[in-house]
């Protein structure tokens, strides 16, 4: 499905099913995905399951709660751009700053020691590599949801103020503590939480770069950040490969006869291109004050963690270009490499210089 208005219907039709371990799911990796007896994703989940297992997270990532991450978000901002004033030039964004960043923010929020860094950063790597083969992606996820288990386990022994430490007192207080659900959650809010954020920053950073008049009149009047984060969202749409569903019953949606089992894949980044939708599609229009796009999905799977997405961009992108006004690719734009190969879209290594 391409269309803005067709993907909304399906994201939000409960005869659609999120269970990715269906035969039927549409994937475009190469590889099928490996047989798994793993604790199904929030993701994977359907109705009802699905609302359950997400209200006992949700208090976690309200607004409210979000907002009052942001005094640390601009601390951990401002250490990596000292970092990298301190440092030789010129140096890679992405692994500066970019990935870094969103990487300790979600390692705090989990309570997940960012020492490991290295360990999950190369493997949740390989799991949105659409090149991994099924044995790196089952080798990846045993070997992150081994060293989640060994975590989940230590706070079930010594209690601890972060997200898992909470969920884990939650379920104490109502009964058994269920590691795997535990385990599966810590897994997927790990991935998501860093390869997305990482990619948007990179890219965003670059667009600016590029239309300088935009990003001057950015820096003119900070108040516009917001809507700028929205319109970047929209006009990347970095998880451009990540949405499906399989059919559970026949459903006919703009002419088109779809049958019971059959997979779908919804195309977000050319729903954010509906022209019906949004005028000058393909500009770049930091104005355009819509809220209405896909990036983060529609109805009841919608991104779980978009307020804090929304945060980092924004303390990002107010503090990258005030801190460091000379910033500048220190490579001509054709030589970078892009990920045109993974789930989400972004930059592979983007040195900058100012
Ligand atoms: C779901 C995109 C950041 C956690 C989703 C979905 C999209 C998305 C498109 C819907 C998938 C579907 O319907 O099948 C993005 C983008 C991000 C971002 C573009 C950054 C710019 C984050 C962050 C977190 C997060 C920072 C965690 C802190 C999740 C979770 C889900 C999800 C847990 C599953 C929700 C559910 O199934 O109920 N995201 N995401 N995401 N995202 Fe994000």
């Amino acid at each position: 499905m391409t269309k803005h208005e067709h993907i909304r219907a399906i994201l939000s039709d409960p005869r659609f099913s999120s269970n990715r371990r269906d035969p039927g799911f549409p994937s475009l990796s190469r590889e099928p995905p490996p047989a798994s007896d793993l604790k199904k994703l929030l993701l994977e989940l359907d109705p009802p399951e699905h609302g359950q297992a997400r209200r006992t997270v949700l208090g976690e990532f309200t607004v409210q709660r979000t907002q009052a991450l942001g005094p640390r978000i601009q601390q951990i901002v401002d250490q990596h751009i000292d970092a990298m004033l301190a440092g030789p030039r010129p140096v890679d964004l992405v692994q500066a700053f970019s990935l870094p960043v969103p990487s300790l923010v979600i390692c705090e929020l989990l309570g997940v020691p960012y020492a490991d860094h290295e360990f999950f950063q190369t493997r949740s790597g390989t799991l949105v590599n659409q090149k991994s083969t099924a044995e790196e992606v089952a080798r990846a996820t045993g070997e992150l949801m081994m060293y989640l288990g060994k975590l989940v386990a230590a706070k079930a022994q010594e209690p601890t103020d972060d997200l898992l430490g909470r969920q884990i007192a939650k379920q104490r207080e109502t009964g058994e503590v269920d590691f795997g659900d535990l385990v599966a959650m810590a897994f997927l809010l790990l991935i998501a939480g860093h390869e997305t954020t990482a990619n948007m920053i990179s890219l965003s950073t670059l667009v600016l770069l590029q239309q300088p008049e935009k990003l001057a009149a950015l820096r003119q009047d900070p108040a516009k950040t917001l809507a700028a984060v929205e319109e970047l969202l929209r006009y990347f749409t970095i998880a451009e490969q990540a949405l499906g569903r399989v059919a559970r019953e026949d459903v006919e949606l703009g002419g088109v006869q779809i049958r019971a089992g059959e997979g779908v894949l919804l195309l977000a980044n050319t729903g954010n291109r509906d022209p019906q939708v949004f005028e000058n599609a393909d500009e770049l229009d930091l104005d355009r004050g819509s809220r209405n796009h896909l990036a983060f999905g529609f109805g009841p799977h919608q991104c779980l963690g978009q307020n804090l997405a929304r945060l980092e961009l924004q303390i990002v992108i107010d503090t990258l270009f005030r801190r460091i006004p000379e910033l500048r690719s220190a490579v001509p734009v054709d030589e970078l490499s892009f990920k045109t190969d993974a789930t989400v879209y972004g930059i592979r290594e983007f040195p900058v210089t100012w």
